[in-house]
């Protein structure tokens, strides 16, 4: 192993860069060359490879974003996509890859195994939905985001004793959902993993309103959706005025988390030495603050389990 390549790809988030920065500083300690790819997979097809070296990563560990830039590859998800990076791939002598990103980027890292390159995913998504990793790197500052502006609207939401439905990005997983209604004091947390009845919401904010709260903050998770919606029927039924706030892509940026970068350090160290162990189709994770590697496929396969405890923990507290 001589030369190995880092891309990002698919939806960005915070401290992917701290994990680029890992990476290449770990496999240029360790004598390798080491290559950043940009635009994701695309980058792979077009051959958009520059070799990096440890001043390319100064002053990036703060900052949110990826310097490789990202992209959802629509090309590499066909054979001939493949083919062509493939090409690329040879003819630069790259002898493995790390891919930083979700699931989708793992689905094709994994393809890249198959077709001979060893390929190591490093899981950074701001959703927190893959199975097999305690967290995701970018989920933590996307949370911390979440808790900021969640905190500005309890403010207004206060003022005049409002009802605030809160939107939360995640795609299909409540997890951003939860952890927000958690540490954001909540009174209810709308999730996809867990049906709800509006009737149920409606009793909530009822119940708050006996005991004297002046606001009621609902997080809805993205897989849940349509908030406008779900804040029309709620006034409706309580006759207390409710507005609706999408939090949207503030949440993929910003500054990472001190917790966020260094997740990231790790996974990117972890990354270089498992390829240099020999190893291909591997995925770096952390359980119970262990940084371990697993196959893609075994890893992918593990279905999210859904973290009741955590849920009730969510309503409970929010009485
Ligand atoms: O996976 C991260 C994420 O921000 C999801 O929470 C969201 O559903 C999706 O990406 C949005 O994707 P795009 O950037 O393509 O709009």
């Amino acid at each position: 192993m001589k030369r190995i390549a880092v891309l990002t790809s698919g939806g960005d988030s915070p401290a992917m860069n701290a994990a680029i920065r890992a990476v290449v500083r770990t496999g240029i300690e360790k004598g390798l060359k080491v290559y950043g790819v940009h635009r994701g997979y695309n980058g792979l097809i077009s051959g958009e490879i520059f070799e990096m070296d440890k001043h390319s990563v100064s002053d990036i560990i703060q900052r949110g974003g990826t310097i490789l830039r990202t992209a959802r590859s629509e090309e590499f998800k066909t054979p001939e996509g493949r083919q062509k990076a493939l090409n690329v791939i040879k003819v630069l002598k790259i002898d493995g890859i790390i891919v930083i990103g979700g699931d989708g980027s793992f689905h094709g890292a994994d393809l890249l195994s198959d077709l001979g390159v060893p390929t190591i995913g490093i899981p950074g998504t701001i959703d927190n939905d893959l199975a097999y990793t305690d967290y995701t790197v970018g989920f933590d500052t996307a949370l911390n985001t979440a808790i900021d502006a969640i905190n500005k609207i309890r403010d207004t939401s206060s003022s005049h004793e409002r009802v605030s439905v809160i939107e939360v990005m995640g795609r299909n997983c409540g997890d951003l959902a939860i952890y927000s209604g958690i540490a954001g004091g909540a009174e209810y947390v709308v999730v996809p993993e867990k049906p709800f009845t509006v009737e149920d919401i409606c009793e909530n904010i009822f119940n708050g309103k006996r005991s004297g709260k002046l606001h009621n903050i609902i997080i809805l998770a993205e897989g849940v959706g349509g908030a406008q919606k779900l804040a029309r029927k709620i006034e409706e039924i309580t006759s207390i005025e409710t507005r609706a706030t999408v939090l949207g892509y503030i949440q993929r940026g910003g500054s990472p988390s001190a917790s966020d970068r260094i997740l990231a350090s790790r996974m990117g160290n972890k990354a270089v030495e498992v390829l240099l162990e020999g190893k291909s189709a591997r995925v770096i994770g952390i359980k119970n603050n262990k940084i371990i590697d697993m196959d893609i496929k075994e890893a992918l396969a593990i279905p999210k389990v859904f973290d009741e405890e955590l849920f009730d923990l969510s309503i409970s507290l929010s009485n």
